[in-house]
């Protein structure tokens, strides 16, 4: 069901990214488009090539027979005869100068970078700077929706650097992944049935990290991208009482969303040894769900890819077995 955003009165901001799907920024677009062109036969990096979304992004490129660097700390574990054009290399963030070669053998970057916080912007800049001085001719950065809300937040801070480079770029700014569901919370909902989080009834359209995939091949192989950001979201709006329930009907056992207070949950993630400043972040985030931020409904991602969004109902079919 598609949310009337001009009825919810709570949260004016949020019409905000939905109304700002694209950002030009009166950089010749057509020159770009030109160089993009002459230079599709190149490879093309990918950097958190073994995380959610870069994963997902290595496979689709492989299908269409690209030619791939995925990035990773540990090539050795990853190398597949499978995915043909595809080849793991080594790099490392934390030393990257070592890594520049890469660039020599590459025209396109597709740029995530691990969640880090605001570490985050600066091993992104570092990046764009590498790729911008090798004559990369295109960057595709993960960023996240709602991020130009606060100017201050370090994925903003990155867009705004990667905008201003003079590389051309295209920005994918998608909410949460449906895959969360398969990392971060998989053991408290395999072991123990649960979902346990402060995001009270707020309802979010989550979004699979598969689609994500393949919005970011659209925006690497086709020059129409060029200079645009995308809110990439679900083409539904669900609170985590609905998660539960989808979950408990695919695995036929109940799961229960136990939604708690922000105080609780920091008690329960100090116990989990999460630091500080982490817990702040999370605690923070939640907040914005609760108040519906994330509960927006983008249409960029059907129209990039030409179909309806994967549903949540779909994507709990299809990973069933992970919480077997
Ligand atoms: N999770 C969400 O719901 C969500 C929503 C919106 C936006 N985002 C954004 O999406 C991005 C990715 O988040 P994620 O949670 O999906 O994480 P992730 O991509 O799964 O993070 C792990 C990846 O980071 C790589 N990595 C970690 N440290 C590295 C290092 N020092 N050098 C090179 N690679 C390194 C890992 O590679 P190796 O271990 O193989 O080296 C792995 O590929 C973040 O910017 C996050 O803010 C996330």
């Amino acid at each position: 069901m598609r949310r009337n955003f001009g009825a919810d009165s709570r949260c004016p901001r949020k019409l905000r990214w939905y109304k700002t799907i694209f950002v030009f920024t009166g950089k010749d677009a057509s020159v770009d488009k030109m160089r993009m062109e002459q230079s599709m036969k190149g490879k093309i990096l990918v950097t958190g090539a073994t995380g959610v979304v870069g994963r997902e992004v290595v496979k689709a490129l492989a299908k269409r027979g690209q030619k791939v660097l995925a990035a990773t700390r540990y090539p050795e574990k990853y190398a597949s005869p499978k995915l043909a054009s595809v080849e793991y290399v080594h790099f490392d963030f934390t030393n990257d100068q070592g890594s520049q070669h890469l660039f020599r053998e590459v025209d396109r970057l597709f740029l995530a970078t691990p969640p880090l916080g605001d570490e985050e912007c600066e091993l992104a800049i570092r990046l764009i700077d590498q790729a911008r001085q090798q004559e990369v001719k295109q960057i595709v950065r993960l960023s996240a929706m709602g991020v130009e809300e606060n100017e201050a937040s370090h994925h903003r801070a990155a867009e705004k650097y990667l905008e201003e480079s003079g590389v051309a770029f295209t920005v994918l700014r998608p909410n949460f992944f449906m895959q969360n569901f398969l990392t971060y919370y998989r053991d408290c909902i395999r072991k123990q049935n649960m979902i346990i989080l402060p995001a009270g009834k707020g309802k979010t359209s989550f979004v699979d990290a598969r689609d994500i995939g393949e919005a970011a091949v659209q925006a690497l192989t086709n020059s129409g991208h060029l200079n645009k950001t995308y809110t990439l979201t679900g083409s539904q709006a669900i609170d985590h009482f609905e998660v539960a329930e989808m979950l408990s009907k695919t695995l036929g056992r109940e799961i229960v969303y136990i939604p708690v207070a922000d105080e609780k949950m920091r008690d329960f993630l100090i116990d989990l040894a999460w630091v500080g400043e982490e817990i702040d972040a999370f605690i923070k985030m939640y907040q914005c769900v609760q108040i519906g931020w994330s509960a927006g409904i983008s249409p960029d991602l059907e129209a990039m890819l030409n179909r309806p969004p994967i549903n949540f109902a779909q994507f709990a079919r299809d990973c069933a077995d992970a919480w077997r």
